[in-house]
């Protein structure tokens, strides 16, 4: 039976929490075989780990058989640190959900360019960097970015920016680099229909729509904290009671990663020049304390493991 996304198989890189949740979606509701790769073993274990919970409660929950779950389960493989790459040489699309860092992005599509197959559709979860950016890197070195080769090369990129607990959020963000080729972007989107969820498009801007809007908003709140305006609890509870959010924003940047959230905040502020952008001075000392949140136990809350 042909699938409109034609994807077979699928790479992800990267097991945190962003990558074992595209794994899981990809393989339970897609049901397309995942190869999961990460550098570190201990990584995949945990992330391994809650996929296992995951599948059992949705089980328990009687919304999925324990074959259904067998079967997703046996969907995904990890290709493990030595295989490195290389693992995935054999996919139909990747995609990338390492930490926000644009040199480490760059690095990995250079080497996807160089070990993938060359009609593999290269996708970033990346939050706010430049996917055109990040397409450039795609293409092979020696090769002019303005040849057709090149063209070819950068126009897979393309941006899927899904959300967290991406079994729970229904939206992926898809977003087009200068170089992505509508049929690029007609497979993605059709990839992320298949596993369950809503599309929205957004120009390549600094945060796309998504953080353009979020991160301001997060960052207003610290800011509010810093300057005394409330405590930590008025502000969450404002807006969790007040306008009906799920989570106060103080407790959604513990929960997205306070060094995620200032690693976008940079990335927007450094993009657009604008000052509305700057991340508050709380945020960068709370990250230089090494205090990231709900991952390491500690941001503006406490957390337990
Ligand atoms: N992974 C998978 N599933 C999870 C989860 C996780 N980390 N955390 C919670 N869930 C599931 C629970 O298992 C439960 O599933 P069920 O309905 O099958 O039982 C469901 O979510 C609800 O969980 P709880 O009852 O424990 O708790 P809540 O009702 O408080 O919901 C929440 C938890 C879904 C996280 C909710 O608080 C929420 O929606 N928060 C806002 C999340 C948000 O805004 N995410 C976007 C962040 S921005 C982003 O990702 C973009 C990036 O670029 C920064």
């Amino acid at each position: 039976m042909s699938i409109p996304h034609g994807i077979r198989t699928l790479g992800v890189l990267g097991a945190g929490q962003m990558g074992l949740g595209i794994a899981f979606v990809s393989s339970l509701r897609a049901k397309v075989p995942v190869l999961l790769h990460d550098r570190s073993p201990e990584q995949i274990a945990k992330g391994l780990s809650l996929m296992d919970k995951l599948l059992a409660k949705d089980v328990a929950k009687g919304r999925i058989t324990a074959d259904d779950a067998k079967d997703a389960r046996g969907r995904v493989t990890v290709v493990g640190p030595e295989a490195g790459l290389q693992g995935l040489r054999d996919v139909d699309m990747v995609v990338e959900a390492v930490s926000e860092s644009l040199p480490l992005k760059q690095s990995i599509f250079g080497s996807f360019a160089a070990e993938l197959r060359p009609d593999a559709i290269l996708a970033s979860n990346t939050s706010s960097i430049s996917i055109t950016k990040i397409a450039t890197a795609a293409v092979p070195k020696g090769v002019s970015p303005a040849s057709e080769e090149g063209k070819k090369s950068a126009g897979r990129v393309v941006g899927l920016h899904f959300f967290n607990p991406v079994p729970v959020m229904k939206l992926v963000e898809l977003i087009s680099a200068l170089q992505t080729t509508p049929e690029t972007l007609d497979r993605a989107r059709s990839f992320a229909v298949a596993c369950g969820k809503e599309v929205t498009t957004s120009k390549d801007v600094p945060g796309f729509v998504s953080n353009a809007l979020l991160m301001p908003f997060i960052n207003e709140a610290i800011m509010c904290l810093e300057k005394g305006t409330a405590t930590r609890d008025d502000i969450d509870t404002t807006l969790k009671l007040g306008m009906n959010h799920p989570m106060g924003p103080l407790q959604l940047a513990d929960f997205i990663g306070l060094d995620t959230c200032l690693a976008i905040q940079q990335t927007l502020y450094e993009g657009t020049r604008d000052s509305k952008y700057r991340p508050s001075v709380l945020l960068e000392r709370m990250v230089d304390a090494q205090w990231y949140g709900r991952k390491n136990g500690k941001g503006f809350y406490e957390y337990k493991e």
